[in-house]
């Protein structure tokens, strides 16, 4: 897809258009990932940082978070229960936790590859290439890093370097996908400062990187941050942090990346309850992620203010989910559900046709 087309189609409104752009992604996703929907069971096992991103409740600077980090023996019966539950997925899931112990994540990932059929994905933030190396050689399959902003004067604004330390995730990406992982990435949509421009430029940027999972969903202020106190640019250029952007941002991800798995993010379901679910899986999604960390947990794992109500966490829940979705005559995946993209990817590599 031409960025003048992607250009065209975000400030788009036309209603006519815009029902033809969320047909075609739907059409598209059918025909190239198909209809199940797969469940990942998010597993927010540490709520410590070391960062201080502008836009996120974790960052370091927060001393009203109460931090935890969970136990490897509750983390495992937690995996061992989503299991259970039916799904086929894990994913571990902590801010940048200075604490995190390489072998003991290695050690844990082991242990509930050898209990379990889940496929176990890491989002634990920027990590040294041996620690990545590490964990691939214990069983983890895939890793998720949203680049947040492919402008980098907005990325290195809102997403301080650690002192010391370069933080050039694009590279950090590259080495992800050498190690054989199935990679993730993408961005907040209406991040302050972030242009109409800023967003053609995220979407093509997906392409390029040639993604197996992509994840955006709308920025939402957390009163505890700066850009949670500072108030929006009312410009026009100014990206809009609303259901209707990431719709159009969803459907143009399919467009991009027809063979990636594309989830409907809990930051979308948080803005929009009642049917960010829905329509972010009619208009290009194919993936959920509920939360399953237990409550006591998840209410400190405020990235931003209400999330994750829409949880797995208990059987009742877990069924209202899986209610919405048999409603809109869907079905649920079963297995791993690894991305088409990334099972071409290794055919190509091992010298199979794609
Ligand atoms: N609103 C929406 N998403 C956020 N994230 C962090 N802070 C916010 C916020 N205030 C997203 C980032 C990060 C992911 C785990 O959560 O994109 O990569
Ligand atoms: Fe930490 Fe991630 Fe939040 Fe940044 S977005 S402060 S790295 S948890």
């Amino acid at each position: 897809m031409l960025r003048s087309e992607i250009r065209n189609w975000l400030p788009e409104k036309d209603p006519q258009k815009l029902s033809w752009l969320w047909q075609h992604a739907n059409q598209l996703r059918r025909e190239t990932v198909g209809g199940k929907i797969h469940l990942r069971a998010l597993l927010e096992f540490s709520n410590c940082c070391r960062r201080d991103c502008a836009y996120c409740g974790l960052r370091a600077a927060n001393r009203k978070v109460t931090r935890y980090r969970m136990s490897a023996e509750k983390i495992l019966t937690l995996a061992e229960q989503a299991a259970r539950r039916g799904f086929g997925t894990v994913v571990l899931q902590s801010g940048e936790d200075p604490k995190l112990d390489p072998d003991w994540l290695a050690e844990l990932i082991r242990k509930i590859k050898s209990r379990t059929a889940l496929a176990v994905t890491l989002s634990v933030g920027e990590r040294a290439p041996a620690e990545l190396a590490l964990w691939r050689q214990a069983g983890a399959d895939r890793y998720l890093l949203r680049f947040e902003s492919a402008n980098p004067d907005l990325f290195r604004r809102h997403h301080p370097a650690r002192p010391g330390h370069s933080c050039d995730r694009l590279a950090l990406l590259g080495i992800l996908r050498d190690l054989g992982y199935e990679i993730g990435s993408g961005m907040l949509i209406g991040l302050p400062g972030q242009t109409m421009e800023d967003l053609v430029a995220d979407l093509y940027l997906l392409g390029k990187l040639d993604l197996d999972m992509i994840g955006l969903g709308p920025f939402i202020p957390h009163p505890d941050t700066p850009l949670g106190r500072q108030a929006g640019s009312s410009s026009s250029e100014q990206v809009p942090a609303n259901e209707d952007m990431t719709y159009r941002a969803i459907a143009l991800a399919r467009l991009i990346c027809p063979r990636a798995n594309i989830p409907a993010t809990t930051a979308l379901t948080t803005l929009s309850p009642q049917h960010g679910l829905e329509l972010g899986l009619g208009r290009g999604a194919n993936v959920f992620m509920p939360s399953i960390t237990p409550a006591a947990y998840r209410d400190r794992y405020q990235i931003y203010p209400g999330r994750a109500q829409l949880c797995g966490s208990d059987n009742e829940s877990f069924r209202r989910i899986a209610y919405r979705i048999r409603a809109m005559g869907r079905e649920i995946g079963q297995g791993r559900g690894d991305a088409i993209n990334y099972l071409a990817r290794k055919k190509r590599k091992s010298g199979g046709l794609s």
